[in-house]
């Protein structure tokens, strides 16, 4: 019985044996397999077990290393403040912990190489001895890839710190995750500030909605980069309040499935002032530009009037004395009697003469008689000057125009028939006027050889652009429409106000 007994129980405990063979070999199995290198060492420090990944990772085989103290697997200079640190580890008795949170730790190759390592340690007691095990990994890898990306990262800040433009990042929350040094000097706000702040901070409230509205609008339409607000600038806000005009651009980009939005960005105030003032500069010229055209008229009126009145009458007084003494001298006087008629043919032509200057500067007609007998004379004169044939057709029979606009017209169809003689060798020009709805229109076409509109401006060539001002100032507008060999069209239209003030 007790034989059979003793029997059982040493089967028993062969079969205890065996189990445990089996799971010392699993469990050598497993580490031999694992990725990474498992060292354990015993009290003394030295190594009691060195896996396959570890004969890699220090190229030492594992025969030359178990039975070795560990230090050799460590650079020189690391070896006493190992021993130290495994020997607190021990007392403090924490079953485990990773090495060095902080800094990566240094192996030491076979070959003399050091490299960065991760490692965690652990211990535990066989035997009444205590045994510590090292699981760690070669990170150099790791390493030097974060190291390209602190260089990379380093110099993408450089450039952009180095940008004129102030460029923000907002991610999807609108919160901003990147604000260069020009963003610091637009916006008055350090990075350190900015950087988790919401974009809010630097658009004035009133445009706060209207800008996430049109965030989101970009966001989804996908375009990768636009320009924001292409018609007029936006608006920035700066830390201390003031507001300033901004030209800027958007661009997106998905990064980990999470968008990303840059704007690039530029304080315009300077630019803006320089445009407000050349707008300005421009307005206050044309306001120069028209007083003197209207001086200018006035002083040609009365220029014209006094050769017409003062002149005119004169010579005709003379013509008629001169007449009277031809009537009454005796026929034997030949000599003097063609004294007389030849003053009498001069007086003639220079009567004619100052006729025609004086029109020529300001046709009375149009002061006194109005815009159409002006017309209608400016283009019968047209006829003799020129033989060229012109139609005149008028829209509106009972058309009345008042100055400003009476002398307007007078003087863009003056330079437009004198443009069709001067250049257009036209054999026919049509001219119409017209006023309705409020608005008159004018429109000269010739059939000659016309000119090519978006030539450069000829220097001293003022004609046409004095049409335009002239149209301009009374809020109309010009068309000219001209092809070679295809005659010019020049459209007028001015809109006309009631009274005169409102002009
Ligand atoms: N009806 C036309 N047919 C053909 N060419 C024309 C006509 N009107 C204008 N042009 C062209 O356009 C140019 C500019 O005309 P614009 O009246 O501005 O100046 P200009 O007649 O040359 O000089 P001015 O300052 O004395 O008027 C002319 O030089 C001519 O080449
Ligand atoms: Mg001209």
């Amino acid at each position: 019985m007790a034989v059979a007994l003793t029997f059982r129980q040493m089967r028993e405990r062969q079969a205890a044996r065996r189990a445990l063979e089996n799971v010392q070999a699993r469990v050598a199995g497993i580490i031999d397999s694992a990725m990474d290198a498992v060292v354990t060492v015993d009290e003394d420090q030295r190594v009691v077990l060195f896996n396959t990944a570890a004969e890699k990772v220090f190229r030492w085989p594992k025969s030359a290393v178990i039975g070795q103290p560990i230090e050799m697997l460590l650079p020189e200079r690391l070896r006493a403040g190992h021993r130290r640190h495994i020997g607190r580890f021990g007392e403090t008795g924490v079953t485990s912990r990773r090495m060095g949170d902080q800094t990566v730790l240094v192996g030491l190759r076979a070959n003399g190489e050091e490299f960065p390592i991760e490692a965690s340690i652990s211990q535990h007691s066989e035997d009444g001895k205590r045994l510590f095990t090292v699981i760690l990994r070669d990170v150099t890898e790791r390493v030097h890839a974060e190291q390209r990306l602190a260089r990379s990262e380093a110099r993408l800040r450089g450039i952009l710190d180095s940008a004129m433009d102030a460029i923000i990042t907002v991610d999807a929350t609108q919160k901003v995750v990147l604000f260069n040094a020009a963003a610091e000097a637009v916006f008055g706000c350090s990075r350190s500030e900015a950087i988790g702040a919401p974009l809010a901070w630097f658009i004035p409230e009133r445009f706060r909605a209207e800008h996430e509205q049109h965030v989101k609008h970009f966001g989804q339409t996908g375009t990768t980069s636009r320009r924001m607000g292409a018609q007029r600038i936006v608006t920035g806000l700066r830390r201390n309040g003031e507001e300033f005009p901004i030209d800027a651009s958007i661009s997106q980009i998905t990064e980990n499935g999470a968008k990303l939005y840059t704007v690039i960005l530029r304080d315009v105030t300077e630019r803006v002032q320089a445009e407000d003032a050349l707008r300005r500069s421009r307005e206050e010229l044309r306001e120069l530009a028209a007083a003197s055209n209207s001086v200018r008229e006035q002083e040609k009126s009365r220029i014209a009037r006094e050769l017409h009145d003062e002149l005119g009458q004169a010579l005709t007084a003379l013509k008629m004395d001169v007449e009277w003494m031809r009537e009454r001298i005796s026929p034997d006087q030949k000599m003097l009697e063609d004294k007389l008629n030849a003053m009498h043919g001069l007086l003639d032509s220079t009567v004619a003469a100052t006729r025609r200057i004086s029109s020529d500067l300001r046709p009375l007609m149009l002061d006194d008689l109005g815009l159409l007998p002006a017309v209608e004379w400016l283009i019968q004169n047209f006829r003799q000057r020129t033989g060229i044939t012109c139609e005149f057709a008028l829209g509106a029979p009972d058309l009345e125009l008042d100055d400003p606009y009476a002398t307007a017209i007078f003087r863009i169809l003056q330079e437009s028939l004198t443009n069709v003689s001067r250049h257009a060798q036209a054999s026919l020009v049509e001219v119409t006027l017209d006023a309705h709805e409020g608005e008159a229109m004018l429109t000269v076409r010739d059939n000659g050889v016309g000119f090519r509109t978006d030539a450069p401006h000829k220097p001293s060539s003022y004609g046409l652009m004095g049409v335009a001002e002239r149209a301009y100032l009374l809020g109309g507008n010009v068309k000219i429409d001209s092809e070679r060999n295809r005659g010019t069209t020049i459209e007028v239209r001015i809109p006309l106000r009631r009274s005169l003030e409102e002009a």
